[in-house]
C-alpha cells in the first residue's frame, strides 16, 4: 500500500501522519502475535459461506475488503509477505531460491520479534517448505525452536479418496474423507492444531510470544473430513458469475491450471489443453468441496481461538492467495486476476476497535503493521530502490488505515506480479522456473481499476522491457468486478497512460522519479 496524494484533485485530508504521531505512543506492553495462514483461501467473505469463526473474528477486529498479495503462488508470496519484501527483492517468482543465500540476509517477520525477546514458534505450513526456506522453515533465523509439521502431512497427495465411479482410492482433486479411515487415522490440520493448542496450554514462559499457525486446506487436494459436505449442500452452490474467458483478453494472461487437471478425477474428464473448460458438473462440485475445506478449517480457528487471550494478543489472519473457482475459465492461483490475488485480511488488536478498510492494501504492510501494534518501538526506515539493509520496510504500517474513521489519502494501490515462459499457455505456464520466464506481468490495483501490463523480462539480469509487451489489461470493477471485459482498446486513454506510469514508477527504477511529472 501507498500514499499517493497527487491524482484524486478532491480534497485531501493530511490526517495519515497526524494518526501516525499519535499512536506511536500508545502501546507500551508488548503484546503476543498470533498468525494464521490458510493455504490457498481466497477472499470469501461476499460469497454466503458459512465461516462463522472468521467473522466473529472479523466483525471484533479490522477487516480488509481490498487486501492482495504481490505473486498468486506460494513460496514467492510466503517469502515476500514475510520478509516484507516485494518478490523483485527477494528474486523469488519460484520454489528454487533462498534469499539469505542468494540476495540478502533480510529478516523476517518471526526474526524481527525473536530478536526482541519473543519466543517464536511456526506450526504447519508458514514458510513454504523446501528450497526457498533451505529445507527447515528458515530456522535458525526466524524460530526459537524447530517448525512443527504434521506426521500426516506425508500422505497429502496420496492416493486415499475413495473413489464413487472406479471404487478405488485415487489422488482425487475432490475428496471428502472418513478421518478415521485415513492413514495416520487424522489430518495434518487436526494435528496441527492439536500441537498449537498444547503449546498455549503448557507453555511456560515470561516472554511473550509469537506465534504462526499454518492451515493447509482449502489448498489442493480438497481433503476434508467428510460431514462438512452435509453443511453445503450442491444445491445451493452457486455457478461462477462469468466462466468464460475474458473479452479482449491477451492470450498470455490465461494459464492452463495443469495441477487441477492432473488429478485423477479431473483427468477423466478429458479437458483439452490448454483452454478447454470445466463441464459444469464439476464446477459446481469443487466449488462444493472448496467451500467445505474453507468451513473445515474455519472451525479448526474457532478452537485454536479460545485458548487465546486477546486482551495480550495481536492475531492476523489472512492467506497467501486467492484461487479462481472457474472465473475467467480458470481454476487455482498462477495468474494476475481479481479471484487469484485478493486474500481474506483480519487483524484484531487490544484497544483497536472494529473497522472496515476498503482501500487496496498489500501483504507486505504486515510486516510494519506488527512491529507498530506490538509494541516494540524501533525506528525502522523504509527500504530504498533494491535496498540490500537486513531491515527495511517496503509495505507501510496499516495502523493509520485501521484507526481512520474516514477514507485517508488520495491515491492508495497495490501491486503484484505474475512471470510466463511463453505468450501461448504451455505445460510449465503456470508455475515457470527462474530459468524459462521471459514474460513478466506487473499489475496495479487502485480502489477501481486493475490495470496489467505483460512486458519482457530478463531472467538474468532481471531488467524488464516495457518494449516487448505482449499484452495490457484494464479492467473497471466498479462496472465488472467479474473482470469480464478488457477494457484496453477502449477509450479509457488517460487512465491507462496514469496506471502505466505509476505502475512502471514503483517496480522499475528507471522510471523511479517519473510520477513526479504525472
Ligand atoms: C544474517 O543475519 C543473522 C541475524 O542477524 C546473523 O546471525 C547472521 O550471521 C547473518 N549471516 C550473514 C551471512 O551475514
Ligand atoms: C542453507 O543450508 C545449507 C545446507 O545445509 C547451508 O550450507 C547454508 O549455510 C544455509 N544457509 C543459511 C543462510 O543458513
Ligand atoms: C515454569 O518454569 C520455571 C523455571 O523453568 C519452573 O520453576 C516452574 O516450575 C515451571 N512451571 C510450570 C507450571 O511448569
Ligand atoms: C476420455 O478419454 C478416454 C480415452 O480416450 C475415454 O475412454 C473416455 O470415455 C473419455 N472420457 C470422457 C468423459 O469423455
Ligand atoms: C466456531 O467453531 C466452532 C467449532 O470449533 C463452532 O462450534 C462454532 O459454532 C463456530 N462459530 C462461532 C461463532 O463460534
Ligand atoms: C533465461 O531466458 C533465456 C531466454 O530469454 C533462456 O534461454 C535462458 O536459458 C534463461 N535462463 C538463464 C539462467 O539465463
Ligand atoms: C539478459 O541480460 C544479460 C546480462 O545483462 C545479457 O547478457 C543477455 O543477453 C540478456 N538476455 C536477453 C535474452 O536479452
Ligand atoms: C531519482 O531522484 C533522486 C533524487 O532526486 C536521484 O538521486 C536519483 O538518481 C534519481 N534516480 C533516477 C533513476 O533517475
Amino acid at each position: 500500500m501507498h500514499y499517493k496524494c497527487t491524482y484524486h484533485p478532491i480534497i485531501i485530508i493530511f490526517v495519515a501522519v497526524f494518526i501516525r504521531n499519535v499512536i506511536t505512543k500508545a502501546y507500551v506492553t508488548r503484546q503476543n502475535v498470533l498468525l494464521i495462514f490458510i493455504d490457498d483461501l481466497r477472499h470469501l467473505v461476499d460469497e454466503n459461506v458459512p465461516l462463522p469463526n472468521l467473522s466473529n473474528m472479523a466483525s471484533s477486529g479490522v477487516i480488509f475488503k481490498q487486501a492482495y498479495a504481490q505473486q498468486a503462488l506460494c513460496a514467492p508470496s510466503r517469502n515476500s509477505m514475510l520478509t516484507g519484501r516485494r518478490p523483485d527483492s527477494i528474486r523469488l517468482y519460484d520454489f528454487y531460491s533462498y534469499w539469505r543465500d542468494t540476495i540478502g540476509n533480510y529478516t523476517t517477520i518471526p526474526q524481527f520479534f525473536k530478536e526482541n525477546d519473543y519466543d517464536t514458534y511456526s506450526v504447519g505450513k508458514i514458510f513454504h517448505p523446501g528450497q526457498s526456506s533451505n529445507f527447515t522453515d528458515d530456522y535458525p533465523y526466524s524460530w526459537s525452536q524447530y517448525p512443527y509439521h504434521p506426521p500426516t502431512e506425508k500422505y497429502k497427495d496420496a492416493p486415499v479418496c475413495k473413489d464413487k465411479v472406479t471404487k478405488k482410492w485415487q489422488s482425487n482433486l475432490v475428496c471428502p474423507v472418513t478421518v478415521m479411515k485415513q492413514p495416520g487415522k487424522s489430518l495434518p490440520d487436526l494435528q496441527s492444531l492439536d500441537y498449537a493448542v498444547n503449546l498455549l496450554k503448557t507453555r511456560n514462559s515470561s516472554k511473550p510470544y509469537l506465534l504462526a499457525v499454518g492451515f493447509y486446506k482449502p489448498h489442493i487436494p480438497l481433503k476434508f473430513p467428510k460431514q462438512y459436505l452435509e453443511k453445503i449442500p450442491i444445491d445451493k452452490v452457486k455457478p461462477p458469475k462469468m466462466a468464460f474467458m475474458p473479452k479482449q483478453m491477451p492470450i498470455v494472461s490465461w494459464h492452463p491450471w495443469t495441477d487441477v487437471r492432473q488429478r485423477d478425477d479431473i483427468k477423466r474428464l478429458n479437458i483439452s489443453f490448454p483452454m478447454g473448460l470445466m463441464p459444469q458438473e464439476w464446477t459446481l462440485k469443487i466449488r462444493q468441496s472448496y467451500y467445505a475445506a474453507a468451513m473445515y478449517v474455519d472451525d479448526l480457528i474457532g478452537v485454536l481461538m479460545q485458548y487465546v487471550d486477546l486482551r495480550k494478543t495481536v492475531v492476523v489472519l489472512t492467506s497467501d492467495h486467492g484461487w479462481s473457482l472457474g472465473e475467467n475459465g480458470l481454476w487455482a492461483k498462477y495468474s494476475n486476476f481479481e479471484v487469484a490475488l485478493r486474500v481474506p485480511l483480519i487483524i484484531s488488536a487490544p484497544g483497536l476497535p472494529h473497522n472496515k478498510v476498503n482501500v487496496p492494501v498489500e501483504l507486505i504492510d504486515l510486516f510494519p503493521t506488527l512491529v507498530e501494534l506490538s509494541g516494540i518501538q524501533k525506528d525502522i526506515p523504509e527500504c530504498t530502490h533494491q535496498d540490500k539493509s537486513i531491515l527495511c520496510f517496503e509495505g507501510k504500517s496499516l495502523v493509520p488505515l485501521m484507526k481512520a474513521t474516514q477514507n485517508i489519502c488520495g491515491e492508495i494501490f497495490a501491486i503484484s506480479q505474475y512471470p510466463r515462459p511463453r505468450v501461448c499457455p504451455q505445460k510449465n505456464s503456470d508455475k515457470p522456473r527462474l530459468k524459462d520466464i521471459t514474460i513478466m506481468g506487473y499489475s496495479i490495483r487502485t480502489k477501481r481499476y486493475r490495470y496489467t501490463e505483460w512486458v519482457g523480462f530478463n531472467n538474468t539480469s532481471f531488467i524488464i522491457n516495457w518494449n516487448i509487451l505482449h499484452g495490457i489489461e484494464l479492467y473497471d470493477h466498479t462496472m465488472d468486478p467479474e473482470e469480464s471485459n478488457n477494457l484496453v482498446s477502449t477509450k479509457y486513454n488517460n487512465i491507462k497512460r496514469y496506471l502505466s506510469k505509476l505502475l512502471r514508477s514503483r517496480v522499475d527504477p528507471q522510471y523511479l522519479n517519473s510520477t513526479k511529472q504525472i
